[in-house]
């Protein structure tokens, strides 16, 4: 296998791809000076497809895809930072949702878009699971205190220091702490074992919540939801997980009922500068 193929026509040979190759598995061939994969390239490629990215004049190729198979950046696009500002801190978590299904095109966008998160190694170890059916929510929700009713008689104490007999309370008097009568829940689970499946998960979560307010939908983490899927079997089993993996992070969504009007402060920074 060759690994990288460099259209020597198109190629400046600037030596971009080789500053920016994260394993440091492509060098400028000192014979003709373009650049040329090292012999340990196979080993240590994150197939981060970088080099392809970077090319100005799109003239690297790797075995698996070159520039035609990548979406062009349009730089017109680039937003302001008023205006990242206002995404970034302007998201709120969503807790009031229309009784309104988001079509399924949207939801594969939003996974699409989440998928670019950042991962270890790009690993990209996340798989989703979304609940389309407002009734399957609400029927995963009620597992969900079930598994709450459960924690309570084993450890009263401890569940009562956790605020869990107020959920409950509050579902037996008809009101849904779990999925906040959201339409759909969205679960991100991987492999147990992959040391940054915490990391990667939250983070494919994170650019979903940004990108689902960017298009008017709102979202929110539904942590009693992921922390029950793991801790209560039934649950695991029915959203059909892996035996070999955990849900590491999950979120309500749909479309919201109230529209913010203002950013509410955050605490302090606490910060230690140092040099
Ligand atoms: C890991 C995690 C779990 C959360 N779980 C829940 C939850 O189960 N239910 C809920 O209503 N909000 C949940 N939240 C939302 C937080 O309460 C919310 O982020 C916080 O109050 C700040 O509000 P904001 O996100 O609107 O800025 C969770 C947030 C995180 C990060």
């Amino acid at each position: 296998m060759a690994f990288i193929t460099v259209d020597q026509e198109k190629c400046n040979q600037d030596g971009i791809c080789v500053a920016e190759c994260p394993g440091r598995i492509i060098q400028m061939d000192p014979e003709d000076e373009y650049p040329r994969a090292t012999s340990d390239f196979g080993d240590f490629c994150l197939r981060c497809g970088h080099c392809v990215a970077v090319c100005p004049t799109g003239a690297m190729r790797l075995d698996w895809f070159g520039p035609e198979e990548c979406k062009q950046i349009k730089q017109e696009l680039g937003v302001t930072p008023e205006q990242a500002e206002q995404l970034l801190c302007g998201r709120r978590s969503i807790r009031a949702f229309k009784e309104k299904s988001v079509p399924r095109t949207v939801l594969e966008k939003l996974l699409e878009v989440a998928c670019s998160a950042p991962s270890a190694k790009n690993q990209q170890p996340w798989h989703w699971i979304v609940v389309e059916d407002p009734a399957e929510v609400r029927r995963l929700a009620s597992m969900v205190v079930d598994s709450i009713r459960r924690a309570i008689k084993k450890a009263p104490e401890e569940a009562e220091a956790m605020g869990l007999p107020r959920v409950v309370a509050s579902w037996d008097e008809g009101y849904d702490r779990i999925c906040r009568g959201a339409p759909h829940i969205i679960v991100a689970h991987a492999d147990k074992n992959w040391p940054f499946s915490t990391e990667d998960c939250t983070l494919a979560l994170s650019l979903l919540d940004l990108y689902a307010t960017s298009i008017g939908l709102g979202a929110c983490w539904a942590g009693y939801f992921y922390k029950a899927v793991n801790a209560y079997p039934p649950l695991f089993e029915a959203l059909g997980l892996p035996s070999d993996h955990l849900a590491f992070g999950a979120m309500m969504l749909g479309y919201p009922k109230f529209s913010y009007q203002r950013i509410p402060p955050r605490n302090p920074i606490r910060v230690n500068w140092i040099g």
